[in-house]
């Protein structure tokens, strides 16, 4: 018998999370009179953790996936994905131009180096290029001064047959605070409203509080890349992905393996961090830190027995976890436990207690957990 730790991943809730996002572009589009843009899905890190397949079963509705990694465009062609793939990070050397080509992918261009290895390419079809513009967030991009510059010389690789389509690019940094997006905005604005070609702006955060500087600014964008709410999480810190109409899309759960009976005085766990101030009764559950589970997750932690919501105790060992069976009292070996998903609290809620974010909680589900795919 195997552990009981498993996770599971509904693709139709990501089917259900990508027509959420795409009815809240259609109507803040049909309420500014602006047009919808198309959806890159991003799916970098396996899906956040929810694996390539799923997601490519999941967002078959999209109008784009995006991701970093070649190998998981080459599995997303594989899994019979034939729409437009936008490598976010472009690529890092020459070689790699060959499965961009062979695969038809479409690359961000960040930098000049990126040129230079594009000028010296011989590619059997043009390469849809999104030139990214730093706006402010100083990580990946053009400055504003080398903008200008970097477009012309993708326009010459276009004219010279390289280059095909040349789109503008940028991220914000700060869509998910009350900094927003309208600084960054202004500035992409005034460097590539002359230029021609698409435009993407938009991660999740920016994609649900500001849809409408995608549909109405002067530099319309034809494509946003949310990421994160499409697997039902939040990019807030102030608002739930249900209150978006989200619905989780994986749920990890396992089983109490054993029960221990604590006299008052008790401590359970590694370093005797949680001590009973009482008789009561923990359950053991078969997940940890080695499964994904956060290690720094708190006494308090929320988690489900039974569909009944209960708490962690003590420290996150690295494949076993307590949890305080009071509000539970018939559980025992073999009762079920949600860590998060779709039966228990949210991943968000689970992040919070271990000061993190449900991004990393997602990405870290650890390979030897087996994930089974719910339709
Ligand atoms: C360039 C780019 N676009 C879009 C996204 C999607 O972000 P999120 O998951 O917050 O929607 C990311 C993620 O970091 C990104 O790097």
């Amino acid at each position: 018998m195997p552990r009981p730790v498993s996770a599971t991943v509904s693709v139709s809730a990501l089917a259900h999370n990508l027509a959420a996002v795409r009815r809240h572009l259609d109507q803040t589009a049909a309420a500014a009179s602006g047009l919808p843009p198309s959806i890159w899905a991003v799916i970098k890190a396996n899906a956040y953790g929810h694996g390539i397949e799923q997601a490519v079963a999941g967002f078959s509705k999209a109008q784009g996936l995006a991701m970093l990694d070649l190998d998981e465009a080459v599995r997303c062609r594989e899994a019979g994905w034939g729409g437009p793939i936008l490598l976010l990070e472009g690529f890092f050397n020459p070689s790699d131009l060959d499965l961009v080509d062979r695969y038809h992918l479409s690359i961000t261009v960040h930098q000049r180096e990126q040129l230079d290895m594009l000028a010296r390419a011989r590619l059997s079809r043009r390469v849809d290029i999104m030139l990214k513009l730093n706006s402010g967030m100083n990580r990946l991009g053009f400055s504003p001064a080398a903008y200008p510059a970097a477009h012309e010389r993708a326009q010459l690789l276009q004219q010279q047959g390289t280059v095909g389509s040349i789109g503008k690019m940028t991220h914000f940094a700060c869509a998910d605070g009350p900094q927003g997006v309208s600084e960054q905005m202004a500035v992409f604005n005034s460097v590539t409203h002359k230029l021609p070609g698409p435009v993407s702006v938009c991660n999740s955060a920016a994609t649900l509080r500001f849809a409408e500087i995608a549909v109405a600014s002067e530099n319309q964008a034809h494509w946003v890349r949310p990421g994160i709410c499409l697997y039902g999480a939040s990019p807030f810190a102030d608002a739930d992905a249900a209150s978006f109409g989200l619905k989780p899309a994986m749920s990890l759960r396992s089983e109490i393996i054993a029960v221990q009976e604590l006299k008052a005085g008790d401590s359970v766990g590694y370093g005797a961090l949680f001590r009973a101030d009482r008789p009561m009764r923990v359950g053991i559950v078969a997940c940890g830190y080695a499964d994904g589970y956060p290690r720094h997750a708190a006494t308090g932690t929320p988690v489900a027995v039974a569909g009944i919501r209960t708490r962690l105790v003590g420290r996150v060992s690295m494949d076993m976890l307590i949890v305080d069976l009071d509000p539970i009292p018939a559980a025992g070996v073999g009762t079920p436990v949600s860590l998060w998903g779709e039966d228990g609290p949210s991943v968000d809620e689970v992040a919070l207690a271990a000061g993190t974010i449900g991004y990393e909680l997602l990405c870290a589900l650890a390979p030897r957990v087996p994930v089974t795919r719910d339709a």
